[in-house]
């Protein structure tokens, strides 16, 4: 059990649960963009673990670039996203792959798809490390998904409980 702020959490899912997801979504998309030079975007500040080790894991050639954005306060989604850092390079006529930490509502992804409709990009697809299947509300399909989890506020390996617990190494979940 750990402590974070106010809150308690509890072991959920190991180090290597994690890497063989990565494992897995890697896999695919690089079966699916190995031949072309994908820009992954990953979506900060949960998902910069999960950009480092994708990378490591994908051999073929790709760049890799960040975009900022905020919806949590605490442990609740907010309908609001804000763009805290947004698109400062030119896309058009590129393959993204953006890269998410964890898919909830779908606000997120849904901003995101708005923004780069406007960059006529080539191609546009998402993987996220967590998908919560029970709170997802939009018809936007998830390309790549390492884990569906139920609707537990989890924290670590990138993913916060109010700035805190990012640097853990394996995932936890609010303790019942
Ligand atoms: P959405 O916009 O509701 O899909 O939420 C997406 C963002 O909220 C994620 O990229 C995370 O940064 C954050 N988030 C969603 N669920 C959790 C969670 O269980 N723990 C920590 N952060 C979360
Ligand atoms: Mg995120």
């Amino acid at each position: 059990m750990i402590q974070l702020h106010d809150k308690q959490f509890v072991p959920f899912i190991s180090a290597k649960e994690i890497d063989f997801a990565l494992t897995k979504i890697v896999a695919q998309v690089e079966d699916d963009f190995g031949d072309e030079t994908p820009v992954f975007v990953g979506v900060l500040n949960g998902a910069f673990m999960v950009v480092s080790d994708f990378l490591k894991k994908y051999k073929s050639p790709c760049e890799v670039s960040f975009i900022k954005m905020a919806s949590y306060e605490g442990t609740e989604s907010t309908n609001s996203v804000k763009e805290l850092i947004g698109i400062n390079q030119d896309f058009s006529g590129r393959s993204v792959v953006i890269i998410e930490d964890i898919v909830d509502t779908g606000n997120t992804i849904e901003e995101l798809k708005h923004l780069f409709k406007a960059q006529n990009v080539k191609r546009f697809k998402i993987a996220t490390l967590f998908f919560k299947p029970e709170v997802y509300k939009k018809e936007i399909k998830i390309d790549y998904v390492g884990i569906r989890i139920p609707n537990k506020f989890i924290v670590g390996y990138g993913l916060d409980y109010d700035g805190l617990g990012r640097n853990l190494t394996e995932v936890y979940k609010l303790a019942e």
